[in-house]
């Protein structure tokens, strides 16, 4: 009966056939036989208490049920989204929320095989993790109380590795980790190769930490020394450029390692003395000190069009009131979020990030009439992504004056500019790889990757879709046919078949879109972004080792604090992928 009830409330509450089998497979409560025991209105509702409950920590008399009742019309309208972790865990007995956490690993068994340990906690709860094995010293460096000589970073990434595949049997879904290496590490090189094999560290992102010495370097055609983190002694020097290339190579190849340039990380690190950044999240847009968490959450952008004056515009008014509710809704999650380790507990309560990013640019695009690559595009991104970031942080002061500035206010970049805030950080890109299935709009801000593809989720299931917008204005143009969807989704592009020039243009899809386009999107998102910005870009499959050179370097010019890039064709167990490459 109370499902009944809920589901009046929520008439409106329209999702997709994807939608539903990604929430019934991960999200929704089952019991011992496996069979689901709550809607998807019953979840939403189980969140939105459990979220309204952390106002009780700061007022006892608070109206929890029309705060429970906000948070549950903001997520059940499809504006906004929590993470994964919180949609799953939230009210439940493991009621862990967050994405993202980064764990140290110094140089020493128990603390290599202790961060081990915690990321199994931490996978276990459907959360990613991001490791710096910098502080390891070299393989066949000395080692003292046996006498014998070390492994190097990259041979105890294994053991995470294995750890993850392991936990990813029984746990809420495939954890995912980040491995990060300093580019004067001295084993840089077998870093740079670790991927090289098929197969191997498949759970493993990894991401070269670039420093602006390293890039001037390359620029100079100069050497650069390789020091042993052990002890600080510089053991050799490599050519900077050939080192560049090496990476580049890899890159084109086989997608992996990315670049993080840590000196800019380091540079918007909002909070000093705590310490240094030294690794992201697996994605990569959310740089975090040893034991820090964050919590994120998107927007999704396709429900903030209006209609105005006979035009569809952006609805400021309303993507005002969803991030004043967002945030605060992202600010109870750390109160209210069951924390797998003390210290992360700790250090996450200290400085209290939270990472609100978008969702649906692209179909905000389609909306507006805009094309991906194009000015407008890049000025629609600036306009939208500031407006977030300074509503979020607006929003934030005003929690700050209701319940107190974060923790580690002293010595963070906010209390030299005087101003109060509740979250040291409020701004994050991420991928939404999920939760843009289960809102039903393009994922994070990602053009649309084809106009009808075959989806590869969770354990191999596939999905066929076909992009509801281009559908309805083929319709409404007169061009739509059953020949024409068939041979788009068996792979043909846009470009070859018989539409108006209009909607070619409009309707471009990633692999169209130059990499230089890609890049100036990531970077008019970066500019207005507190953390940092997921973004994949995209190069045909006869893109050369040089074009990619040519992204790194403008990823550099343009003030990105990373870059991942993916030539197609080059990672065999590709996400996403068109007709007949199936
Ligand atoms: O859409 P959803 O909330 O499921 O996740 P996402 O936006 O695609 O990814 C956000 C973050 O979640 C990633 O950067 C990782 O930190 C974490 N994640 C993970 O640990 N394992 C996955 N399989 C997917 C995401």
């Amino acid at each position: 009966k109370s499902e009944m009830k809920a589901d009046a409330r929520t008439e409106g509450l329209k999702l997709t056939d994807n939608a539903m089998c990604v929430l019934e497979r991960r999200y929704l409560k089952k019991d011992k036989q496996g069979k689901t025991t709550e809607t998807v209105e019953d979840m939403f509702r189980r969140v939105a208490r459990t979220i309204a409950m952390g106002e009780l920590i700061y007022n006892p008399k608070a109206d929890v049920r029309s705060r429970e009742d906000e948070f549950f019309n903001l997520m059940t309208r499809l504006e906004f989204l929590p993470n994964s972790p919180t949609l799953m865990n939230a009210g439940r007995e493991l009621g862990q929320l967050s994405a993202c956490f980064v764990l140290p690993v110094d140089d020493s068994i128990e603390s290599i095989f202790d961060a081990v340990k915690h990321t199994a906690m931490i996978h276990k709860s459907g959360g990613g993790t991001g490791f710096s094995f910098s502080r390891l010293r070299p393989e066949q460096d000395r080692v003292g109380t046996t006498g014998g000589v070390a492994s190097g970073p990259v041979s105890f990434m294994r053991a995470f590795d294995v750890a993850t595949d392991v936990i990813k049997q029984g746990g809420t879904r495939r954890g995912a980790n980040m491995a990060i290496l300093s580019i004067d590490h001295p084993d840089i090189m077998k870093f740079v190769h670790a991927k090289d094999k098929a197969g191997v560290l498949t759970n493993f992102n990894l991401s070269v930490a670039i420093t602006d010495k390293f890039m001037q370097a390359v620029k100079d055609g100069v050497d650069y020394d390789l020091l042993n983190p052990h002890n600080g002694e510089v053991v050799s020097s490599l050519n900077a450029s050939e080192v560049f290339n090496k990476i580049v190579h890899m890159a084109w190849k086989t997608g992996d390692p990315g670049i993080v340039f840590i000196d800019r990380i380091n540079a918007y690190n909002p909070t000093p003395q705590l310490g240094r950044i030294e690794s992201t999240n697996p994605c990569g847009e959310q740089p975090l000190l040893p034991y820090e968490s964050c919590n994120l959450g998107s927007i999704n952008l396709s429900r903030m069009v209006t209609v105005s004056g006979g035009q569809n515009t952006v609805d400021y008014k309303k993507l005002s009131r969803v991030i004043k509710s967002a945030v605060r809704f992202l600010d109870n999650v750390i109160d209210v979020n069951k924390f797998p380790l003390p210290q992360i507990d700790e250090m996450t309560k200290k400085s209290r990030k939270i990472g609100l990013g978008v969702m649906g640019f692209a179909d905000m695009l389609l909306e507006l009439g805009v094309p991906y690559n194009s000015e407008n595009s890049i000025k629609l991104a600036e306009e939208i992504m500031c407006f977030v970031n300074d509503e979020a942080h607006k929003f934030s002061s005003e929690l700050a004056v209701e319940r107190g500035v974060f923790p580690a206010y002293r010595g963070s970049i906010y209390e030299k500019s005087g101003r109060p805030m509740r979250n040291a950080s409020c701004t994050t890109i991420a991928p939404t790889g999920t939760l843009s299935i289960i809102a039903g709009c393009s994922s994070g801000i990602e053009p649309h990757f084809a106009l009808c593809f075959t989806r590869n989720i969770l354990d191999g299931t596939k999905m066929i879709e076909v992009n509801p917008y281009f559908e309805r204005a083929a319709k409404e143009g007169g061009y739509y046919s059953e020949e024409l969807i068939k041979s788009l989704a068996e792979g043909a592009h846009l470009d070859e078949v018989d539409v108006p020039q209009d909607a070619k243009d409009l309707f471009v899809t990633a692999h169209q879109i130059v990499p230089e386009w890609h890049v100036r999107i990531q970077a008019a998102f970066q500019k207005c972004t507190d953390n940092a910005v997921s973004k994949t870009v995209n190069f045909s499959r006869d893109a050369g080792e040089c074009d990619v050179a040519e992204v790194y370097k403008m990823a550099h010019a343009r003030n990105l604090k990373g870059i991942t890039i993916y030539r197609d064709g080059s990672r065999e167990d590709q996400p996403m992928s068109t007709g007949k490459a199936e």
